[in-house]
């Protein structure tokens, strides 16, 4: 075990390497020359790195793919996916492709309310706290109006400051839960900065408000923060097409294939095991864009599962149904997003993410997400419900595979050309290589 270190982020790069070097690698030397490996040879670009976080070693690489043939409310999309599953950026296509041909995505923004609570505590009568919140509300927007003024400019703002009593929970504890609109930022910072100055007006005021009593005066902010949970920032996505227009797949009928399917998405809905890996399927589409669009994917995580238990069970965030006979697949799913601000206007790798996707706006990118969380969710259904997941998550990994043995570029087509017409398995490849090597 190595020892505590103080004073870590004051070494420079170079040192914190080598420390990290000397106390946890087994060849130094090499764990310092792979580390550097990683470097931007552009020191510029390199520096704009470091300075996103505190103690960079180095870059962290994710493939950046694109998914084309995204037709979504009648306009073609190409889009870009940061993700290691190497199945997932294949299947978004496939699925894209499917769909585009059969009328495309259809989205509807249904709101995009975002929320921030002052969590606190007051000892006193309740009916006096709801007239103190209540009066004080204009001082609550004046005190706020150097942050909100220039969002304020751009159509957003705090739309509502309301008292909540949750008393009956947990002893004196109150909240101002507050909802705001944040345009095309994310807006976490302007809606924490909102937050704090609310919670200093709060206890100011009633420091000296004439109607308290001495305890009722003596208001206690435990802490002022946004919430992840946005269950009124929600997007809706949506295929559908007659039964009869679904292809017919390997030894399924079309009518059986979406029987099937909707068979499928009605047991994530019922049960949380399967619901909990169908949405992990969803979130492959989505958080592959929210991080190529720079955009915080654990914030979109948080959400989307906090929204899939909204009724008290964890449950699919998907649906589908067949109705006079036209096939109808839909989710809706909250997405706090961004356009401005933030990694958009730093990384330049997001900043070209974005002008492939034509700039979008936050309601433009909530549709597109959405849209990449419900092809890669048909994608892997119509493959557990026809010829299995593995077939294509194999094929995907024989890739994988070959690196990993360190197979050559002539070696990777014989095997490649060799599993076209076989199942790939881990021991099959394996096996394989080797019959190849030993031959050679
Ligand atoms: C794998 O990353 C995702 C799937 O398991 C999703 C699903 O089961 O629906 C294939």
């Amino acid at each position: 075990m190595t020892k505590a270190v103080s004073g870590f982020s004051k070494l420079s790069k170079e040192e914190k390497i080598q420390w990290i070097a000397d106390h946890h690698f087994a060849n130094p030397s090499q764990g310092v020359q792979i580390i550097k490996q990683y470097w931007n040879q552009d020191a510029d670009l390199q520096k704009l790195h470091d300075e996103f976080i505190e103690n960079t070693l180095t870059n962290f690489y994710l493939p950046l793919g694109v998914a084309p043939n995204f037709l979504i409310n009648g306009k073609n999309y190409t889009i870009p996916m940061a993700i290691e599953e190497s199945s997932v950026v294949a299947a978004a296509a496939k699925a894209a492709k499917f769909w585009s041909n059969r009328g495309g995505f259809k989205t509807t923004v249904l709101g995009t309310e975002k929320i921030g609570q002052v969590h606190f505590t007051f000892t006193g009568e309740t009916a006096k706290l709801n007239r103190f919140v209540e009066q004080i509300q204009p001082k609550f927007y004046a005190d706020t109006e150097t942050i909100t003024k220039n969002m304020q400019k751009r159509g957003g703002g705090i739309s509502a400051i309301v008292l909540r009593d949750k008393t009956n929970e947990l002893a004196n504890y109150f909240q101002l839960h507050v909802t705001f609109e944040t345009k095309d930022s994310m807006g976490a910072n302007f809606i924490n900065s909102c937050l704090e100055q609310l919670a200093k007006t709060l206890k100011e005021e009633a420091s000296v408000w004439p109607d308290f009593s001495e305890t009722e005066k003596d208001i206690q902010i435990v802490m002022s923060i946004l919430s992840n949970y946005v269950p009124n920032c929600v997007v809706r996505a949506e295929v559908s097409c007659p039964v009869a227009d679904l292809k017919e797949e390997k030894n399924i009928s079309q009518e059986e294939f979406a029987e099937k399917f909707v068979r499928a998405v009605q047991i994530a809905e019922i049960e949380p095991y399967r619901a909990v890996t169908h949405n992990k399927g969803i979130m492959n589409g989505i958080d592959a864009v929210v991080i190529a669009t720079g955009n915080d994917f654990r914030a979109i995580e948080a959400g989307a599962h906090a929204y899939a238990s909204r009724n008290g069970r964890y449950a699919s965030l998907s649906h589908a149904k067949i109705e006079n006979g036209i096939f109808t697949f839909w989710m809706d799913i909250p997405l706090a997003l961004g356009t401005v601000g933030g990694l958009t206007s730093l990384h330049p790798l997001v900043k070209i993410s974005m002008e492939m996707l034509g700039k979008p706006s936050a309601i433009e990118l909530m549709e597109i997400i959405a849209v990449a969380g419900l092809a890669q969710n048909f994608a892997a259904l119509r493959s557990l419900t026809t010829t299995g997941i593995q077939q294509g998550h194999m094929k995907m990994h024989l890739m994988n595979i070959l690196n990993q043995f360190q197979a050559t570029e002539d070696e990777k087509k014989t095997v490649l050309a060799h599993f076209q017409q076989q199942t790939v398995s881990h021991s099959g490849v394996v096996d394989y290589l080797e019959s190849i090597r030993k031959t050679n």
